[in-house]
């Protein structure tokens, strides 16, 4: 059986029943929830300061700032408790690099599995003819789940910064009129870091859905099926085979010489000799 009568009775879009194909769509759709909920994030804090004239107190001055946490950049007016005159306070910090790193990565982890899918559902058969296309998939996707892993535990740490920097009881320090014990100062809310806490979830998320992915898109190279049939060939008097340049295969042409071989008698799930074999034979 060819590659085309194999794909024509299982249905193009079973591919995405296989785990390569299924942990690909999970990983753009993961992909979309970590740079949707970074990019997107805006956030409030609210402080208020009790002059000891109350004529010039404020008690809720509101404190805006949002992705990409430039927070050297954000600023406030809060009174400076001295005949109505008021003072321009920056907060400190700017945690740009690692959250516009973490959601770079993102959206090209995003296209690349999204490409990626597409590419499985429509051009499966050149995918496997092309024994450098499933190569590419691999060093990509372990490059991927590195990049995850990096940009993940970079924005972790960046969005633990944040948090201190942006907390209400922080912020008062910053203002010069809460330095004095005669005026009172306070915090009204601090920002939600749900949807942040959201988005660092989603990145260790992708991480995990890469590296596993690794095993599979590895299958496809061609690499494993050339190391077990070696493994196997001696015992089951396979000398010739090893004439054959496995990693000039596409894994379907070996696989298809595993029924060559009569080591199967029927294609259907799972029912093969290996897990890996019985997994590309199916695609
Ligand atoms: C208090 O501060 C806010 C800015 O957060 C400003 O809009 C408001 O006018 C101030 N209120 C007073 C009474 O100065």
């Amino acid at each position: 059986m060819d590659t085309a009568n194999q794909l024509a009775s299982v249905g193009t879009f079973q591919v995405l029943k296989l785990p390569l194909g299924f942990i690909r769509v999970l990983e753009w759709l993961f992909a979309i929830f970590a740079f949707a909920t970074c990019g997107g994030y805006s956030g409030q804090l609210r402080v208020s300061v009790d002059c000891m004239e109350k004529a010039s107190s404020n008690l809720s001055i509101g404190i805006d700032f949002a992705y990409p946490f430039r927070l050297h950049q954000v600023s406030f007016e809060a009174p400076a408790c001295e005949a109505m005159r008021r003072e321009r306070v920056f907060l400190i910090g700017d945690y740009s690099s690692s959250a516009e790193f973490f959601v770079t990565i993102a959206v090209f982890a995003f296209l690349y599995s999204l490409m990626a899918t597409i590419v499985y559902i429509f051009f499966l058969n050149k995918y496997h003819e092309n024994s450098r296309a499933p190569l590419i998939d691999f060093v990509v996707t372990v490059v991927f789940s590195f990049m995850w892993l990096v940009s993940s535990s970079a924005w972790a740490k960046a969005l633990s910064d944040v948090k201190v920097a942006t907390d209400p009881d922080e912020v008062q320090l910053l203002i010069s009129a809460c330095k004095s014990q005669t005026n009172k100062c306070g915090s009204v809310h601090g920002p939600r870091w749900s949807g942040l806490n959201t988005s660092v979830v989603f990145g260790f998320l992708n991480f995990v859905l890469w590296a596993g992915n690794i095993w599979f898109v590895f299958k496809e190279t061609g690499w494993h099926k050339g190391a077990s049939r070696f493994a196997g060939g001696t015992s089951e008097k396979q000398a010739g085979t090893f004439n054959q340049q496995p990693y000039n295969q596409g894994s379907f042409d070996q696989s298809g010489s595993y029924n060559a071989q009569g080591n199967l008698g029927q294609p259907s799930e799972y029912s093969q000799v290996g897990g890996p074999t019985s997994y590309s034979n199916q695609m």
